[in-house]
């Protein structure tokens, strides 16, 4: 029944509405434009759509400041349009997952308006209050150069609340049975809708105790996810909670919950810091490390695997040494970085040259878990750095050399973020049409390697060891599921480079190279040599002889 876990032999690809493709004109992305792709998305071959947050909001920060849990932002079209949509993407195959965001809200959600009216408010218990300013305000900020607090006055409350993030996001009060009870709703309500679960934003966040002076030692109240999870689990069998954790390694099994009460898929990234420190020193050894140390065994348990996502690529896991350099290869300037920890640049202009793209993207595809894909990568789009903060990374979809990329019929002035123009990555070449008849193009590369990965489900669902190869720039990995094994090495140097393989099942085995019509044969006293090119990378399955 490897059916069972479907998350663990999918392709996620994420996207924004806003940036994704404009239906009605407006310059803003809508569900009809989105609905009106998906043909695109199909062809491509992804399994999973997540969503970014589309409900009511003032939009401060990309919608992860929602205003009504239960609605659709009129600037993306009405609810009835999201339930088209749910039905054309469900009747392709295609699932669905949507962001939970439900750390804080907006502070223009009715929830907060009532509960700034003072603590006789019903709703002012769910939020998170200080008469006095916490000792503590100035510490905890996730957006540094941004944002200068995590405690803000509120002059109508005559009282201090507590925001993890920007302050007009505050954090909503999970403690309050009345909140737990609020949010059961909106997952219920979505999984009426059919969405296949969430993408569950700020997990730590949401589940850390909260208070004055408590940041220093909050602790973690997996009880909170262990009830979320129970009561998604009821209500659809096979919805997954897709975990936004970046949490040290030996943390995940409690968010993965022991018991099988967490959640089910976290995004990796603490294996993304290591991968793009391999990328740049051409050394796998640290990056080896990471993924033994994110190694785990509880059966519901999957990584999600990505390059970039919608926010700065966050390498504060790495030590100094190693974060400077990432920075020195792939954001040597002040402006590409950002939050004294991150690059705010997309894939293709960080690592430049196809043959380096293609190593990263069949990596992802191949490390232990599901990949998640970011919208326009497959084209190898680039960033905007005129844009604020993580906005360089969330220019509309190029789809053709018509006006604004075709993305919108709108006057340029009135899209939501400026489509790239100008330079090597702008849209006049840089576009699905072109790729689409292009034979050699990134995006008919990614359709093969997402059709690869698919028909390779011993990555997914299979037992995993790092091959020893003796070459610091080579990472070798041996799939074991069903009796079937596959081996994968990647070459994150630009020479050429041979490996011998001596021992394990590979070393007695034909290898059927699944890219290319070769199948290598053992030598004589057995063993293999694998021919690498530079950047090279290959995917192997065993056949015995
Ligand atoms: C998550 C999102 C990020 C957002 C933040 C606050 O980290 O990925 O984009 O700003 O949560 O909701």
């Amino acid at each position: 029944m490897i059916d069972d876990y479907w998350y663990k032999n999918a392709t996620i690809y994420s996207l924004d509405l806003e940036t994704f493709m404009d239906g009605n004109g407006d310059g803003v992305g809508d569900f009809r434009g989105l609905s009106a792709r998906l043909d695109y998305l199909q062809g491509l071959g992804v399994d999973v759509i997540w969503l970014a947050p589309f409900q009511p909001t003032p939009n401060r920060d990309n919608g992860y400041d929602i205003s009504d849990y239960y609605g659709v932002d009129h600037r993306h079209g009405t609810p009835g349009d999201f339930a088209e949509f749910m039905d054309l993407a469900n009747d392709r195959g295609i699932k669905v997952i949507i962001d939970l965001v439900i750390n804080h809200t907006s502070d223009q959600h009715p929830w907060f308006q009532e509960a700034r009216k003072g603590k006789d408010n019903p709703y002012h218990d769910w939020y998170v209050w200080s008469d006095k300013k916490p000792s503590d305000a100035e510490d905890g900020i996730i957006f540094p150069g941004v944002q200068e607090r995590t405690w803000t006055y509120d002059r109508k409350a005559q009282q201090y609340y507590f925001h993890r993030f920007y302050e007009f996001q505050p954090d909503l009060n999970v403690s309050n049975p009345a909140v737990r009870e609020e949010l059961h709703r909106v997952i219920g309500y979505y999984l009426a809708l059919g969405v296949a679960g969430f993408r569950v934003d700020a997990v730590p966040f949401v589940l850390e105790t909260q208070g004055p002076g408590k940041l220093d030692e909050a602790e973690i109240r997996f009880e909170i996810l262990e009830d979320l999870r129970r009561f998604l689990q009821w209500h659809r069998g096979d919805a997954i909670l897709l975990g936004e954790a970046n949490v040290a390694p030996r943390q995940a099994k409690k968010y993965f919950g022991e018991g099988g009460g967490g959640l089910h898929m976290m995004f990796n990234f603490y294996v993304n810091q290591f991968l793009f420190h391999a990328l740049a020193s051409e050394d796998t050894t640290a990056l080896r490390e990471a993924l033994e140390d994110t190694r785990t065994d509880l059966p519901m348990a999957q990584w999600g695997n990505f390059l970039r996502n919608h926010d700065e690529l966050d390498l504060g896991r790495l030590t100094e040494e190693q974060r400077q350099q990432v920075f020195a290869h792939f954001g040597p300037e002040k402006d590409m970085q950002l939050y004294d920890r991150g690059i705010r640049r997309r894939l293709a202009p960080m690592l430049g040259e196809r043959p380096r793209i293609e190593l990263a993207y069949s990596l992802m595809f191949s490390l232990p878990g599901t990949p998640v894909m970011r919208y326009g990568d497959e084209l190898g789009m680039g960033d905007d750095l005129s844009l604020n903060e993580r906005d360089a990374v969330r220019t509309p979809m190029q789809w053709s050399d018509e006006a604004n990329g075709g993305f919108s019929r709108a006057a340029e002035k009135q899209l939501v973020h400026p489509v790239i123009g100008d330079g090597a990555y702008a849209y006049p070449l840089l576009n699905v049409e072109n790729q689409m008849r292009d034979a050699d193009s990134l995006l008919n590369w990614t359709k093969k390697i997402v059709r690869l990965r698919k028909e390779t489900p011993e990555i997914g669902y299979g037992e995993w060891e790092l091959i020893e190869t003796k070459e610091p720039a080579v990472l070798g990995l041996r799939y074991t599921f069903r009796g079937k094994v596959v081996v994968v090495f990647h070459n994150f140097s630009n020479r050429p480079i041979v490996v011998t393989l001596k021992k394990g099942p590979e070393a007695e085995a034909n290898l059927l190279d699944l890219r290319e019509v070769i199948e290598l044969e053992p030598g004589e006293k057995g063993g293999h040599q694998v021919r690498l090119g530079s950047y090279g990378y290959r995917w192997f399955r065993l056949r015995k002889v």
